[in-house]
């Protein structure tokens, strides 16, 4: 059978540490990963072995040919404050986020883990964002322990323990679900 595409969208905070982690799980469940970094994540990704995998970042030139078959999936690993908000309001001003708002509306099944700070939580958009969403059908995933009923943000100081901790499994069996 031949793999089915997968996209991981990776967003600039502590858990885009375990990218290369998710590129080798993802290939041992059957799919084929393209990864698709923001900026913010870039560093991240530095000292990360992600061997042969695509790495898309920017935008193409209008002349060059499309660099990757359409997703079968969508995972956002983690997702930011940030890119939670602007993709829900559909903004698309950034090849990341082109990429999440055209997968959005073209009902691709998309697992998110949200990743952030109780400060940045505490403000009106963190909610209405996640139940967009959630409404549009993406598959919200605590980093803490995979859950899907709510999504905590994550206390200060404890990014990289909750990066460290966070297993792949529960994005690829949110989307298996979602497959079937
Ligand atoms: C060390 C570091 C840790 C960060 N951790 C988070 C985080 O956990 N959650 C978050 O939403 N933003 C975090 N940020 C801020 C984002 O990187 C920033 O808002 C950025 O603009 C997000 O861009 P993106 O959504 O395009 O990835 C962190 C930034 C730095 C430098």
């Amino acid at each position: 059978m031949t793999n089915r595409t997968l996209y991981i969208v990776v967003c600039g905070a502590p858990l885009a540490s375990r990218t290369a982690d998710g590129v080798k799980a993802a290939r041992a469940n059957g799919w084929d990963p393209y990864v698709i970094p923001t900026e913010a994540a870039l560093p991240w990704l530095a000292d990360q072995d992600l061997g042969d995998t695509r790495v898309i970042t920017g935008n193409r030139t209008p002349d060059q040919p499309k660099r990757t078959p359409p997703p079968d999936a969508v995972a956002v690993v983690p997702m930011t404050f940030n890119t939670l908000n602007a993709w829900a309001n559909g903004n698309a001003n950034t090849y990341a986020l082109t990429t999440l708002c055209a997968s959005l509306g073209s009902h691709t099944p998309t697992a998110a883990a949200p990743f952030a700070k109780h400060d940045l939580a505490g403000h009106p958009a963190w909610l209405a964002s996640l139940a967009v969403l959630r409404y549009a059908g993406v598959t919200i995933v605590d980093p803490h322990d995979g859950s899907r009923a709510a999504a905590e943000p994550v206390a200060s100081g404890t990014g990289n323990e909750i990066a460290s901790a966070f297993r792949w499994d529960w994005i690829f069996a949110a989307l298996e679900e979602k497959q079937i």
